[in-house]
């Protein structure tokens, strides 16, 4: 018994010393200690060995088995710690590599220039609204003062989703809503998608517009100027010039189109601005007072003016883009060039 646990002690000794992998050092942890493992069937065994060897034998087995255990857990951590230093080792960095350079993503060219228009109509004291991009025929035209069949609709080709729900073509019907649920007086500002079947290198089936639109009492087209002019100046600086022409919108009236100065050739005249020196800012109007009405508001006590810029042709221009579709594409090469 005796000769056997000292062989067991060298054995176990050796095989130790040899391992070089957790995994195997706990087979050998196994094969001597574990529940059918070489010592533990010996120490099992003591109740056949003669009663006068029972203590000189028992002391020597639990000798053995401290000595084994405590090679063991010496082995262990020296192969943890091992495998520790091997896998920093693995992950170094290399903190003097010369940088590869940061790639810095940048906003939108629209986004730019809606947060500057949003930006400014904040300052002025508009308050910021969204309102849905699929309406109801109500809301984008019959409210606006376009009943069915009229011919005012050709001026906006439509997407319709049913007969009487479309995606909306501009960003009009955002004032119905306004009329609807505000109390006067209020002025908001409504940026956003538009969608019309329109399709050539100006046109884009969906484009930007916002529509800001102002109620209050004895308001009139001398405001509209004064606020106007303060935009353009905000915008373009002092020496700004406005131009102002007749049109027609059937939401308002009168109905105007107000030009600035062409930012490109700054009023010289170019091939942009067709020599006028004038490029189109944004058409415009007295709210018709029949809207008004529609909407709940007394048209006796409350007038108001509104205003319906796009502004995929403003960025086209300034950054002297030849096609709409570059602004929906996405392409990096395109973007780059835009920061
Ligand atoms: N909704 C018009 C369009 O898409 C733009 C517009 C014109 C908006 C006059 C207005 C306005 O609020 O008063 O062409």
């Amino acid at each position: 018994m005796k000769e056997k646990l000292e062989g067991i002690l060298k054995k176990a000794k050796a095989e130790i010393e040899n391992i070089q992998t957790l995994a195997l050092l706990d087979e050998v942890r196994v094969k001597f200690l574990g529940k059918t493992g070489e010592l533990t069937q010996i120490l099992r065994g003591m109740k056949d060995v003669p009663a006068e060897q029972r203590r000189e034998i028992g002391t020597l087995a639990n000798q053995v088995r401290e000595s084994l255990e405590g090679w063991l857990s010496e082995k262990w951590a020296m192969l943890e710690n091992a495998k520790l230093l091997a896998d920093m080792e693995k992950e170094k960095v290399d903190i003097t590599e010369p940088s590869r350079g940061v790639k810095r993503g940048a906003l939108h060219p629209l986004t730019r220039f809606n947060n500057k228009f949003m930006e400014l109509c904040v300052e002025m004291g508009f308050t910021v609204i969204q309102t849905p991009e699929i309406e109801t025929d109500y809301y984008n035209f019959e409210a606006l003062n376009v009943p069915k069949n009229h011919p005012a609709r050709d001026m906006q080709d439509s997407l319709y989703v049913t007969d009487t729900i479309l995606m909306r073509t501009h960003t009009s019907p955002a004032q119905v809503h306004a009329m609807e649920t505000l109390k006067p007086p209020f002025k908001i500002v409504c940026p956003g998608r538009v969608y019309r079947n329109d399709n050539d290198s100006s046109h884009s089936p969906i484009f930007n517009q916002f529509e800001a639109l102002v109620i209050d009492e004895n308001i009139g087209l001398k405001d509209f100027m004064i606020m106007v002019k303060e935009m353009a100046v905000r915008l373009y600086g002092k020496d700004v010039k406005m131009r102002v022409r007749p049109s027609y919108f059937p939401f308002t009236e009168p109905s105007i189109e107000i030009d600035a100065t062409c930012q490109i050739c700054h009023g010289k005249g170019c091939t942009l601005c067709k020599g006028t020196g004038f490029s189109e800012f944004f058409g415009g109007g007295i709210v018709n007072p029949a809207i008004l009405e529609m909407s709940g508001i007394d048209s006796t006590k409350y007038s108001g003016f509104a205003f319906g810029p796009g502004i995929d042709r403003s960025v086209m221009v300034t950054n002297k883009i030849p096609n709409i579709k570059y602004l929906f594409r996405n392409d990096l090469r395109f973007l780059k060039q835009m920061r």
